[in-house]
């Protein structure tokens, strides 16, 4: 059986913090028990809008994976990486630039959006242009089924659906690909093949999409195709030639609804952000000089939980019979606000003290994260060297 792979990225930004958390990382935990996972640095993606300062780069890229692991990411069910040491991406990328129209990256949402926002940057660059296209390199050298991103990535794993169906009809059209479809259709077996057929012929006169879902869904259950006849069969369904590249789909990433010190979303740019292994201490201090209902000025003042950031932690972190004794005891001012602080300085240290010890072995021992590293690249450029001797093959690059 042929199981479907998820790959996703992030930027190196340093420490991450419990939004990350929430929003990322748990997700990935949870992913990793169910899919083949490949997960990676994109530090190549950082030099895209900090090209004039690289020096902090390898530094943040490793706190983060420390931070992954910590998390519960597991090397030894998903894939650890650093983009910049699988350069088979690079290859993919420039490969991939010579098919790619200018209007399509000029039209991507975010490369005005960005340029605007970081205005105080140079970003006309030919790097920053490339943005998506360097992702949709990392997406299909993995001929990945499913990313996971935020809502923001979307348009440009959208990017990389056009791109891999643009180039799967511009270079999959081997000679004889349709004679050599109809013969890797025979080594389905007669059973499956007639099952296939109707499907294909269900898509081709109907427009069935449903159709194509449960012929691929036939050709998962067959073990002994080969990579190469799997592709022709894929593309042979829709009659766009031989799929070469995968077209991914995406899983979307709830927003995380993670509030920061402040009651805003939790965000290193608001500095409200308490990271995934802040020193205790820390945690502590920065929970008490949170702001409250500012109509609490006396403690016998009654507040309103509503008007107040640290009921919004209450609600991640408190079960119902405390936020029940949160609810009456600030409407009555039957409790004072240091008292009402202090379970949800709990919480955040019980989630914490797994995350802490976890990533101590990694503290301890840093040659551990390396070695996790560099296995995971080793195995990363094993799928990437694949698909790429399938793309110089089908752009004439081979010499045999
Ligand atoms: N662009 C992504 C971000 O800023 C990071 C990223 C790079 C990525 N390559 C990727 C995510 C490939 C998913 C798949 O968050
Ligand atoms: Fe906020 Fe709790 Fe104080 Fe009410 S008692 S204002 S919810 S900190």
């Amino acid at each position: 059986m042929y199981a479907e792979r998820v790959l996703s990225g992030m930027r190196p930004t340093g420490s991450l913090h419990l939004g990350h958390y929430h929003g990322v990382l748990k997700n990935w935990v949870n992913l990793q028990h169910e899919y083949p996972c490949l997960f990676f640095v994109a530090d190549w993606h950082a030099l895209t809008t900090q090209y004039d300062s690289p020096q902090g780069i390898e530094k943040a890229s490793m706190d983060m994976l420390v931070d992954w692991l910590a998390a519960g990411v597991d090397p030894n069910q998903a894939t650890l990486f650093i983009q910049s040491k699988v350069p088979e991406h690079a290859e993919l990328h420039l490969l991939l630039s010579m098919m790619t129209p200018l209007g399509w990256l000029e039209r991507v949402p975010t490369y005005k959006d960005q340029q605007e926002k970081l205005a105080n940057k140079d970003l006309s660059t030919y790097g920053f242009l490339g943005y998506p296209l360097l992702m949709s390199a990392d997406i299909l050298i993995y001929r990945a089924d499913n990313v996971p991103v935020g809502e923001d990535q979307i348009p440009h794993v959208e990017f990389t659906r056009e791109l891999a169906r643009r180039f799967n009809h511009m270079y999959g059209r081997e000679p004889g690909f349709e004679d050599k479809a109809r013969e890797a259709v025979k080594k389905l077996g007669s059973k499956k093949a007639r099952l296939y057929e109707e499907m294909r012929t269900r898509f081709q006169q109907n427009g069935d999409r449903d159709a194509i879902e449960q012929a691929k869904a036939v050709l998962d259950e067959v073990q002994h195709l080969s990579m190469a006849d799997r592709e022709r069969l894929f593309g042979y369904l829709e009659g766009t030639g031989k799929m070469i590249l995968v077209e991914p789909g995406y899983l979307l990433t709830e927003a995380s609804r993670m509030p920061g010190l402040d009651g805003q979303k939790m965000s290193k740019s608001y500095n409200n952000t308490i990271t995934l292994r802040e020193p205790e201490e820390s945690v502590a201090k920065k929970v008490k000089s949170m702001p409250t209902d500012p109509a609490r000025v006396r403690r016998n003042d009654p507040g309103d939980p509503a008007k107040c950031p640290v009921w919004q932690l209450h609600q991640v972190y408190s079960d119902d019979s405390c936020k029940e004794w949160v609810q009456h005891g600030c409407k009555t001012a039957g409790i004072g606000c240091i008292e009402c602080k202090q379970p949800v300085i709990d919480g955040i240290l019980k989630e914490q003290a797994p995350m802490r010890e976890r990533a101590q072995v990694y503290l301890d021992d840093p040659t551990l994260v390396k070695n996790i590293v560099a296995d995971g690249c080793e195995k990363a450029r094993e799928y990437a060297r694949e698909t790429m001797r399938d793309v110089r093959e089908a752009m004439g690059l081979e010499y045999h």
